[in-house]
């Protein structure tokens, strides 16, 4: 019983892993292998794995040099992959990010868009299916929350948006916003020596400096949502200079922070399988499990805040999240509100 059930488990593997591969595009696969092998790997193996001529595998590897990727050739060693550009590479982030259950089982990049949040729109409209993520190398018109801007320097940082379909209540869909700080949060100190704080819902904060924001917006008709696109933002390798100098004392980058330039391509994979992880948890029920993780990470629960939500003005202690993600906040009064949106400042 026990063996036959295992031998289950490993065939269904078996098969998710070969359904993966097959929708990998060569490139990615060739990335995939070279990574796997760092001290090299033949032509001939490579011909072998993905069914395709050395002849092919050469002029792949040609074109991977074109784009900025140093890769050795050595007669008896084969392939081995010296470098990568830094620049973001839709084959290379699917070939690190290996295999999600929905987030990232398609990628796409752009050199410069408007705002990935509307790319992503536009597949929503079209019918694609969720888990898709745009990525821009810049963005001329990136907007952040309460309709301000968002400056995205060509290059330096990571911004792109995801497509999701949960099958969820409009009101529940902070959540959503909840679960993605966690897993950005996660993966900032997985990749940095840093320990980033949440502040509610969106913020992800070190040093009380903001590095990385989350837009969160939502389609939906009537009682169910249609489609949301999760717009997400981090200062990876921004210098100061390049911050705005209204934004430079309360906004940072994980390079000012660390010290070191961060591997752009890395952070984002770990950040999309982070959020693939988080999306599972909410889709199968278990948000209270986020919960959990994000109030131990956060910035705001026990706090004196201010929330200006339009003309309204709350004052009062941040004492936990409910189980749609609002914020309750205890006021002065002792009346308990529930805060869905709005802008929240800590007080000291
Ligand atoms: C905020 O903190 O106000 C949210 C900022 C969200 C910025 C990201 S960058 C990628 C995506 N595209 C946008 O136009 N905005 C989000």
């Amino acid at each position: 019983m026990g063996d036959s059930r295992s031998l289950g488990g490993s065939y269904l593997c078996f098969i998710c892993v070969h359904l993966w591969l097959k929708n990998m595009t060569t490139d990615a696969k060739i990335l995939s292998a070279l990574r796997a092998n760092p001290d090299g790997v033949s032509g001939a193996q490579l011909a072998e794995q993905l069914e395709i001529s050395r002849a092919a595998i050469w002029s792949r590897i040609e074109e991977l040099r074109q784009v900025g990727y140093e890769i050795e050739a050595e007669p008896h060693l084969g392939y081995r992959l010296i470098s990568s550009p830094d620049a973001l590479h839709a084959d290379d982030l699917l070939a690190r990010l290996g295999k999600t259950k929905i987030i990232g089982r398609d990628i796409r990049v752009f050199k410069e868009t408007t705002s990935t949040n509307d790319v992503i729109e536009k597949l929503a409209r079209d019918g694609v299916k969720e888990g898709v993520v745009v990525f821009a190398e810049s963005q001329t018109k990136g907007r952040g929350r309460l309709g301000r801007k968002w400056i995205s320097p060509a290059n330096k940082g990571l911004w792109f948006s995801i497509l999701l379909r949960p099958d969820m209540h409009p009101q529940e869909t902070t959540q959503l916003t909840v679960a993605s700080a966690t897993a950005l949060r996660r993966a900032i100190i997985a990749e940095t020596n840093l320990r980033p704080e949440i502040k509610w819902p969106n913020d992800i904060l070190i040093g009380g400096k903001k590095v990385a924001g989350i837009l969160t917006e939502l389609s939906a008709e009537s009682d169910c949502v249609k489609y949301i696109t999760l717009g997400i933002g981090v200062d990876v390798n921004v210098d100061a200079h390049e911050l705005p100098p209204e934004v430079r004392k309360l906004a940072t980058s994980l390079k000012i922070e660390s010290g070191a330039a961060i591997c752009r391509a890395e952070l984002a994979t770990g950040i999309l399988r982070e959020l693939d992880r988080d999306y599972a948890r909410i889709c199968a029920g278990k948000f209270s499990e986020v919960a959990d993780e994000w109030e131990a990470g956060c910035a705001t629960i026990g706090k004196n805040v201010t929330v200006l939500m339009g003309d309204r003005k709350i004052c009062g202690r941040a004492e936990s999240l409910d189980d749609a993600g609002a914020l309750l906040v205890r006021t002065e009064h002792g009346h308990l509100e529930r805060v869905i949106g709005g802008d929240v400042t800590l007080e000291k």
